[in-house]
């Protein structure tokens, strides 16, 4: 599939009915989906990989890989209505996709060989993004992750995983907005940078 129609087919997903500020609900952009998991796809990563999407909501990410050949995908997230409309767009895009609710904190799978995520940035609950980072690097040698763009958090991204054993490889800068959706937003649509990472375990 190219990336431009699975960008297309991953933008029309249904979305989250009432997303929770609290947990970060705003899904990932159609083009910045195809971006990571192309990443992912170039390394060899998604096709016969068995493939976890941590913080999976309404699926983008999980059904994305699974549209491109995965061997098997898990969707993780807390809440189970983002896991109800998940399990409906993965039965619309025709693909299997394992939902499970769990916590990623204290979350006990088998490992994988891959896990594309979008965690919340850790603007709602301090630390968020981090304690992801390192359940993905437990459960996979290789982290395919979005975080905010700050230098800050750069420099941050890259000492946290040097301290868990891994090494960032590759980190590419994306446009990423979101349109008005929470009760605080005064505006249409936010725009920032966000950074796509490839993260290997040593
Ligand atoms: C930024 S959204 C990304 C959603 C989806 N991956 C996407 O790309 O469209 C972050 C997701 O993480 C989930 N989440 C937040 N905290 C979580 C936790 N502790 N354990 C599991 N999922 C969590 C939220 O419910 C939300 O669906």
């Amino acid at each position: 599939m190219k990336k431009k129609e699975l960008e297309i087919r991953l933008q029309k997903l249904d979305s989250h009915p009432d997303p929770s500020p609290e947990l970060e609900q705003y899904m990932t952009p159609g083009d910045v989906a195809a971006g990571l998991l192309y990443l992912a796809r170039s390394h060899g990563s998604i096709e016969g990989r068995g493939v976890y999407d941590l913080g999976c909501g309404t699926g983008r990410l999980a059904i994305g890989a699974a549209l491109l050949g995965a061997g098997t995908v898990t969707g993780v997230d807390v809440d189970r209505e983002a896991l109800r409309v998940a399990e409906k767009n993965a039965e619309r895009a025709g693909v299997e996709v394992e939902w499970r609710h769990a916590d990623v904190e204290g979350l006990e799978l088998e490992g994988a060989d891959t896990v594309v995520q979008n965690p919340p940035f850790g603007v709602q609950r301090r630390g968020a993004d981090m304690k992801f980072l390192g359940k993905g690097m437990e459960l996979a040698g290789e982290v395919y992750s979005i975080h905010k763009a700050t230098p800050k958090n750069r420099s941050f991204i890259s000492r946290h995983v040097e301290e868990l054993g891994g090494k960032v490889t590759h980190r590419i800068e994306k446009d990423f907005h979101i349109p008005a959706q929470f009760r605080f937003h005064t505006r249409d649509v936010y725009r920032f940078k966000v950074d796509l990472y490839r993260i290997e375990r040593r």
